[in-house]
């Protein structure tokens, strides 16, 4: 018999004394996803990660059934038709849109783009965690600015610019304070910031706004367009379209920014099952409204109830609440626990700077209902 495979580096090559990380790598914390398992139990709810209420349209998971079948094929590189879609339903330049794994991955190719060693990279004080992962991951610095109300203010952010400011990331609405600025704000910071900071706008919930004021970022690409090219919005397909499992966003971008992109992008991120439920997903119009429709009434639904139970539950334009526990991080620690022995899987945000919050995604009606069965005995024997 022949001996197991060894996993031990060849002993003929001495194994290198020290590999240092670029600078900034070890500064970086791993992000932690929502939890989705609780020991011991096979049905949970599981409401930490912003996921879509009602799965995914049937059409998508049609096409990528369908998709399977090519699986020996390398994906169009380009992913032309799905650009092509997604220019088409939001109305944007195809030429213009960058498709990558996720937003993630392009918020993180922006970085890499723009910012290294010596430069700033900024955001709000609970903006999006990815932030300070992408800035330390080029070897710049995340810089916090604060928060007015749990929402981000543009003159906070404005007060933090330096001449070694290059990025700024906001997330609008914000995960996970629910909260968004309106789109005069967002064009006043543009406005103000210098020529040379690019704004990146993180409009990964904007399907699920229903606020008049509110505008997800496209004109304010379009207007920087040989005005400094200095705009870029991210979208996703992880939320409203319900694909997070299969990493598809996309960015909006000035026909420089997307020329950046392209240069720096592995070519083949975008798998082409994913181009294929991608387009399915665009084209199921009465899905996404279904779930746009869902998002809006039982958030609505959640927000009324937990209040009249007395909760402090702050106000959202996006698929999840933020409760803040009066009695602090211990009560807010107790309540994660109730919810768990009910089966019901929430969001801790103590790494977002709330440790006295949960973050509760809106799921269906009967898990909305159990949610609020399990506050109201919550308090009672509180
Ligand atoms: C504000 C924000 N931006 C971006 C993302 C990343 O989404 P994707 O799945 O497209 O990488 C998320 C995911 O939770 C998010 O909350």
């Amino acid at each position: 018999m022949s001996a197991p495979p060894s996993h031990k580096p060849p002993s003929d090559k001495p194994a290198p004394l020290s590999l240092t990380p670029r600078p900034g790598i070890l500064e970086i914390e791993a992000y932690v996803g929502g939890k989705s398992k609780i020991a011991g139990r096979d049905k949970v709810m599981k409401l930490s990660s912003n996921e879509s209420a009602l799965g995914p349209s049937p059409r998508a998971l049609e096409a990528y059934r369908k998709a399977a079948a090519d699986m020996h094929r390398y994906p169009d590189g380009h992913s032309v038709a799905l650009r092509e879609a997604i220019g088409a339903r939001f109305g944007f330049d195809p030429d213009r849109i960058v498709c990558g794994a996720g937003s993630d991955e392009l918020l993180g190719l922006l970085g890499r783009a723009y910012a290294g060693p010596g430069d700033e990279v900024l955001y709000s004080e609970h903006g999006f965690l990815i932030y300070p992962i992408v800035a330390h991951s080029v070897g710049a610095t995340p810089v916090k600015a604060g928060e007015t109300n749990l929402t981000s203010d543009v003159d906070k952010l404005l007060a933090k610019v330096t001449p070694n400011t290059r990025l700024l990331y906001i997330a609008n609405p914000n995960n996970p304070t629910g909260s968004y600025i309106p789109a005069a704000a967002l064009a006043r910071l543009r406005r103000e910031l210098p020529e040379g900071v690019l704004l990146v706008i993180d409009a990964a919930y904007a399907e699920f706004v229903t606020a008049n004021d509110y505008e997800a970022g496209g004109a304010l690409v379009d207007a920087s367009v040989d005005a400094g090219d200095n705009v870029v919005m991210t979208r996703t397909f992880s939320k409203i379209f319900a694909m997070g499992g299969m990493r598809l966003g996309w960015a909006y971008c000035p026909p420089r920014v997307a020329d950046l992109l392209n240069r720096l992008r592995m070519p083949f991120s975008v798998s082409h099952a994913t181009q294929a439920a991608g387009i399915a997903a665009l084209e199921d119009v009465a899905f996404f409204s279904e779930a746009r429709d869902h998002n809006e009434t039982w958030r609505n639904w959640l927000i009324n109830e937990l209040r009249n139970l007395g909760y402090n539950v702050r106000p959202s334009a996006a698929n999840f609440v933020l409760v803040q526990f009066a009695g602090g991080e211990a009560q807010a620690e107790a309540a994660d626990k109730f919810l768990t022995s009910r089966g019901i899987i929430v969001r801790q945000v103590a790494k977002y700077g709330l440790p006295d919050c949960l973050r509760i995604t809106i799921g269906l009606a009967s898990e909305m209902r159990a949610v609020v069965a399990a506050f109201a005995d919550f308090k009672k024997q509180a």
